[in-house]
C-alpha cells in the first residue's frame, strides 16, 4: 500500500480512536503487574505518613532505620525520615553488588557515532569508589557543591553518585545550557568545583566546552578546581593548579570508598529551575525522602521488573526527569537502562526505534513534545523497526494532547502497551500524579489521579475552596517525601512561591487543572509566567533580561505562544533603541544573545517589533494583551492601559507580519 494512503488509514483509525473515553489496562498486563488491587490507594490514604515510612524501609537499604515518617513541626519547613541514615549510592551500587548483582548491565550506553558501551554495576560501583577518593583528595568535603555540566555519557552518573557518597551536594547544569548560564549557577550555588568534559558531541560536530567554560569561568575565585573528562580529543586548555583530567585523577585514586552514612535530611542535590523571576531556583532535595520517593514510584508507576525489563527514560540527566528517572530510581531499583547520547535525528529520524529494537527495550518513557516530532516524521519510521520488546509508555513534561496519546499508544505501543502520563515538578522529585499501569483506566489526555500517598486538588482561584468538578489552581493537599526542602540559601522565596498563597500547609503548584466527574486530573499549563519549550521550562523574565543585553535592544516581553510542535514557543516583543531600524540581521543578533546568555533552546521564535509596550498606568507590562495578540484573540479589557493605541498599532504590526508570510 502506498505511504500515502497507510498514513491516511491511520489518520481514520486515530480520528474513530478519539471516541473512546476510556482505555482499560490491556489484558494480560494487570495478572503481573507489581500493583493490581485498588485498595493500596486507600490503604495509603489511612495514614500517608505510615504509609510511606513503610515504603521507605522496604525499598532502601538504611545503616540506621527511620522511626519517624513526617516532622512538621515548623511548615512549610518539613522533615522525613529524620533518625534515620543511609547513603544514596550505596542505595544505588553497592546493595546490588554485594547480593551478587554486580554483572548486570545498568547502562546499554550508545554514543552518537554507533559506539556500544554495556556498564555494569560493578563499572559503576568501581568508577564510583575510585572518583569519590579523587575529590576527596581535590579538597571537597561533605556539605560542598559540585558542579557538573556534561553531556549524555556514563561519566555523568559516576559523578552524581560520586559526590553523594561523600556527602557533596551535586548541581547539574542541562548541556543545553550556555557556558554564562553554568558560571551564574556555580555563583548562586558557591560551587567549589565544576566537572566537565573537553566537547560535547552533537549531530556530528563537537562543541568545545572546556575552552568556552574557561571563557566564563576566569574570574571565577570560588571554583577551585575543574575536572575534565576527555571524550572527544578536542583541544582543551587546561590551568595550571585549578584543573585535572578526569582518567588521570581516577588512575591515581585508591579504589575503595566505603559509602558514608548521611542523615536522611542531608542535602543530596540542588538544581536550578525557572521560577517567575528572571534568577533561576535553586531546588533542594535532600537524601532520604527523595530516594524512597524516586525509588517507590520509578518501581510501581513502571511496574519494574528489574531482571527482565529494559527501562528507557528519553531525557537528559540535566533536567530533574534525568536526575530521577535515569540515575536515582532506576539505579535504585537495580534496573538495567538504555542511555541515548544524541539527537532523535541523528544519524537517522528513526534511531530512537532502532534502539528500542536493539537493545529489546520494554518500557520507554518521553516527552510529548518528542511524539509529536515523531508523528511530523511519519509513522512509516518506526513502523520499519521491531518495537513489539515494549509493554509500557510513558510521558512527562508537559500535558500530551489525546491525538499524540493515541498515536503513541497506537503506532509505538501497538495497542498492548499502557501509557502512563506523569505530572509532576523539579519541585515535587518524583511523580505526583500518574495511572498505576495494572490499576487505573487511563483517559488520552489525562494524567488521572494523584500516586498512593500523595494527596492533590483543584481549588478557587480566589477563595482557595476544593472544587469536585470543573477548572482551578493546582495544590498538593499533604506533605510528600521527595518534596523540595526550600530553595537554595532563599527561605523567604521559598515560602512566598509555594506556600503564601494558600498557607503553610498547601504546596502552590503554579498549574491551572482541571477535575472531571470521574474526579480525573486535566493538566492544563502554568500560571505564572514560565514557558515550557518541548518540555524546557523557562522564565519570560530571564528570557526578557537576556534580550535586553542586545545593546540595540531598549526594552522586550516575552510571552509563551501555543505551538503545534514545541507545546509553547517563545514569541518576544521587541522595542529598539531610538534610531535603530529593525532587519533580519538584528533578529539574529538578538537570538544569538539570548543563546550565549542562557542557551540554544531559548532563542525566540518570534520577534515582534513593537514602537512601545502596552502597559497600565502604574507602567507594568500587560502580558495578558500580548497573548491575546500573538494568537490571533480578540483583544480583552484594554481599558487600563496607559495608552490604548499602542494596541492598534502592534496589530498593524502582526496583520503586516502575516502579510509576509
Ligand atoms: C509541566 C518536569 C501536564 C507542568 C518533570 C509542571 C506537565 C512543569 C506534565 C514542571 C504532565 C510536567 N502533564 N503538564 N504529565 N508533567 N508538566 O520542573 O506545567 O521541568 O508544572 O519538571 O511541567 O516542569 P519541570
Amino acid at each position: 500500500m502506498a505511504t500515502e494512503e497507510k498514513s491516511s488509514d491511520l489518520e481514520v483509525q486515530l480520528e474513530q480512536m478519539l471516541g473512546i473515553e476510556k482505555f482499560d489496562p490491556p489484558p494480560g498486563f494487570r495478572e503481573n503487574a507489581l500493583w493490581s488491587d485498588p485498595k493500596i490507594y486507600e490503604q495509603a490514604a489511612a495514614d500517608p505518613e505510615a504509609w510511606w515510612l513503610r515504603q521507605a524501609t522496604e525499598l532502601l537499604d538504611w545503616e540506621t532505620e527511620p522511626t519517624q515518617g513526617l516532622n512538621d513541626s515548623n511548615p512549610p519547613f518539613y522533615k522525613w525520615f529524620e533518625d534515620g541514615r543511609l547513603n544514596a549510592s550505596a542505595n544505588c551500587l553497592d546493595r546490588h553488588v554485594e547480593a551478587g548483582r554486580g554483572d548486570r548491565v545498568a547502562y546499554h550506553w550508545r554514543g552518537e557515532e554507533g559506539e556500544e558501551l554495556d556498564v555494569t554495576y560493578a563499572d559503576l560501583h568501581r568508577d564510583v569508589q575510585r572518583f569519590a577518593n579523587a575529590l576527596k583528595d581535590l579538597g571537597v568535603e561533605k556539605g560542598d557543591v559540585v558542579g557538573i555540566y556534561l553531556p549524555m555519557i556514563p561519566e555523568v552518573a559516576v559523578s552524581m553518585l560520586a559526590c553523594a557518597r561523600i556527602g557533596a551536594i551535586h548541581n547539574v547544569v542541562f548541556g543545553g545550557f550556555s557556558a554564562e548560564s553554568v558560571a551564574e549557577r556555580m555563583d548562586f550555588s558557591e560551587a567549589k568545583a565544576l566537572i566537565t568534559v573537553d566537547g560535547a558531541r552533537r549531530k556530528g560536530k563537537t562543541a568545545p566546552i572546556k575552552t568556552t567554560v574557561d571563557e566564563h569561568m576566569g574570574s571565577h575565585h570560588a571554583l577551585k578546581t575543574i575536572v575534565v573528562i576527555r571524550k572527544t580529543g578536542i583541544e582543551c586548555p587546561m590551568s595550571e593548579g585549578r584543573d585535572v583530567f578526569y582518567d588521570e585523577v581516577l588512575a591515581a585514586a585508591p579504589p575503595e570508598c566505603p559509602a558514608e552514612p548521611m542523615e536522611a535530611e542531608h542535602p543530596l542535590f540542588i538544581l536550578y529551575t525557572s521560577g517567575s523571576t528572571a534568577k533561576p531556583k535553586g531546588i533542594l532535595h535532600t537524601t532520604g525522602g527523595y530516594m524512597a520517593g524516586v525509588t517507590a514510584t520509578h518501581r510501581y508507576v513502571f511496574d519494574l521488573k528489574p531482571e527482565t525489563d529494559v527501562y528507557w527514560c528519553a531525557a537528559d540527566v540535566g533536567w530533574v526527569t534525568g536526575h530521577s528517572y535515569i540515575v536515582y530510581g532506576p539505579l535504585s531499583n537495580g534496573a538495567t537502562s538504555v542511555m541515548w547520547e544524541g539527537a532523535p535525528d541523528h544519524p537517522h529520524q528513526g534511531i530512537w526505534w532502532e534502539l528500542i529494537e536493539r537493545y529489546k527495550a520494554t518500557i520507554l518513557y518521553a516527552a510529548p513534545t518528542a511524539i509529536r516530532t515523531f508523528i511530523k516524521w511519519g509513522a512509516d519510521i518506526p513502523e520499519k523497526f521491531d518495537l513489539s520488546s515494549l509493554r509500557l509508555l510513558g510521558s512527562v513534561g508537559e500535558p500530551i494532547n489525546p491525538k499524540a496519546w493515541l498515536w503513541y499508544h497506537k503506532v509505538i505501543g501497538g495497542e498492548r502497551c499502557p501509557i502512563v502520563d506523569t505530572w509532576w515538578q523539579t519541585e515535587t522529585g518524583a511523580i505526583m500524579i500518574t495511572p498505576l499501569p495494572g490499576i487505573t483506566e487511563t483517559k488520552p489526555g489525562s494524567a488521572t489521579t494523584p500516586f498512593p500517598g500523595v494527596a492533590a486538588s483543584v481549588v478557587g482561584e480566589s477563595d482557595g475552596e476544593p472544587i469536585s468538578e470543573g477548572q482551578g489552581l493546582l495544590v498538593l493537599e499533604k506533605p510528600w517525601p521527595s518534596m523540595l526542602r526550600g530553595l537554595y540559601k532563599e527561605d523567604e522565596r521559598f515560602i512566598e512561591t509555594y506556600f503564601s498563597r494558600f498557607g503553610k500547609e498547601r504546596y502552590l503548584v503554579g498549574d491551572a487543572a482541571r477535575v472531571d466527574s470521574d474526579g480525573y486530573l486535566w493538566v492544563i499549563g502554568r500560571i505564572d509566567d514560565v514557558v515550557n519549550v518541548s518540555g524546557h521550562r523557562l522564565s519570560t523574565a530571564e528570557v526578557e533580561s537576556a534580550i535586553v543585553a542586545h545593546e540595540k535592544v531598549a526594552e522586550a516581553a516575552v510571552i509563551g505562544q501555543a505551538d503545534e510542535d514545541t507545546g509553547q514557543a517563545i514569541c518576544a516583543f521587541v522595542t529598539l533603541r531610538g534610531g535603530t531600524e529593525p532587519s533580519d540581521e538584528l533578529i539574529e543578533g538578538i537570538r544569538g544573545t539570548v543563546a550565549e546568555r542562557i542557551g540554544k533552546f531559548a532563542r525566540p521564535k518570534r520577534i515582534i517589533w513593537a514602537d512601545e509596550l502596552p502597559k497600565t498606568r502604574s507602567g507594568k507590562i500587560m502580558r495578558r494583551l500580548l497573548r491575546d495578540i500573538a494568537e490571533g484573540r480578540a483583544l480583552g479589557d484594554v481599558t487600563t492601559l496607559r495608552d490604548p493605541e499602542v494596541m492598534k498599532e502592534l496589530e498593524a504590526k502582526i496583520a503586516e507580519e502575516g502579510d509576509e508570510d
